[in-house]
């Protein structure tokens, strides 16, 4: 007995220690500072989908506590007791109690239903009207295997992995895939909206703030799904109108090492798959590289762009981002030095 008695509190510590844990695990998820938080809503519509998920979140926890606070102090109250017959008395049948726990569910699940397809119309609708003059910005979005385009149509600019929109205006997103179903997701900006081939999507966001928002593929979509990532780059519109008309120059003429680079890039065939406005690359299979030097990320997120990253990209894309695409071509050392010269010149 006594033995049994020694050994049961190290295992309830364990147990105690362990929930512990969990529940600091769990609350983790909460924290507000993770780039992907949906915590943490910069725009209306962010706002919209997670006071919606706050209401649920609170009516559940409710729910929880009634009903196991319930379950324990019946377990415990009327637990059998030494010395007392083995059936306790029968009852059947309560029709106040009854009464209560059917209407009290059917009551607050009716409100859910009402506020979720509230909401649902809300965020289905156009973006509420702006001041005289303002229009939402206009976004074409092309989901590919695995990175993401860009096309401001209205403005003449193509870009990739990296959208650029004004804040406090309302971005207008129409979305659709090249090959398979994606996902477009910035947790703090808009929630997610499926990329599907021959069907038009859209969905609409504002940033209220400025910053670099996080995005991320969020449908499973092959091999490199994971590294399907891109960025929203949220400024005010005296620095949006200035990324755009930067965007619509033609890049400045490669100097140096970068004029072999030039070569290079027109003869090992990279001008099938890409396009650098200005000269005579206009491939549309891989991402537009017209100012590729002035993106943050390569390779849909994938590496920081640097030098020695595109380097290495350039040796092996397969050794960065397994699956992408773009092949190994093979490229000498010189080769890759005179690229990097070029493409990261591309601003
Ligand atoms: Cu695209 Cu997952």
């Amino acid at each position: 007995m006594e033995t049994m008695v020694v050994g049961r509190r190290p295992l309830l510590q364990l147990i105690g220690v362990g929930l512990v844990l969990t529940m600091v695990l769990f609350l983790v998820g909460c924290a507000t500072s993770y780039p992907q938080s949906t915590f943490d809503a910069a725009g209306p519509v962010a706002k919209k989908q997670l006071d919606l998920y706050l209401f649920l979140f609170w009516a559940a926890l409710g729910v929880f506590v009634v009903v196991e606070g319930l379950l324990l102090y019946t377990t415990i109250r009327f637990r059998r007791r030494p010395g007392q017959q083995a059936t306790p008395p029968q009852v059947h049948g309560n029709t106040r109690l009854e009464v209560a726990w059917t209407l009290a569910p059917a009551i607050l699940v009716g409100v859910i239903g009402v506020l979720t397809v509230r909401t649902i119309f809300d965020l289905a609708a156009p973006p509420p009207a702006m001041a005289p003059g303002e229009e939402p910005l206009q976004v074409s979005v092309v989901g590919y295997q695995w990175w993401w385009e860009f096309q401001y149509a209205d403005l003449g600019v193509t870009t990739a992995n990296e959208l650029h929109v004004p804040v406090g205006r309302a971005v207008r997103l129409a979305l659709q895939s090249n090959d398979v179903i994606h996902s477009f997701w910035v947790p703090k900006l808009a929630g997610k909206t499926d990329v599907i081939p021959n069907q038009a999507n859209t969905m609409w966001f504002r940033a209220d703030r400025a910053g670099t928002y996080f995005g991320q593929c969020a449908e499973f979509c092959g091999i490199a799904h994971a590294q399907m990532r891109f960025r929203v780059v949220a400024e005010p519109e005296e620095a949006f109108a200035a990324w755009v008309s930067a965007q619509k120059q033609p890049p400045a003429s490669p100097v140096g090492l970068g004029t072999q680079g030039a070569q290079v890039f027109a003869s090992r065939g990279c001008a099938a798959c890409h396009t650098i406005e200005g000269t005579t690359a206009h491939g549309r299979v891989g991402p537009d590289l017209t100012r590729v030097g002035s993106r943050q990320t390569l390779a849909a997120g994938a590496l920081a762009n640097t030098p020695e990253n595109l380097a290495r990209w350039l040796r092996n894309p397969q050794d960065v981002k397994p699956g992408a695409k773009m092949p190994n071509l093979g490229l000498s050392q010189d080769e890759i030095a005179a690229l990097v010269a070029y493409l990261d010149g591309l601003r």
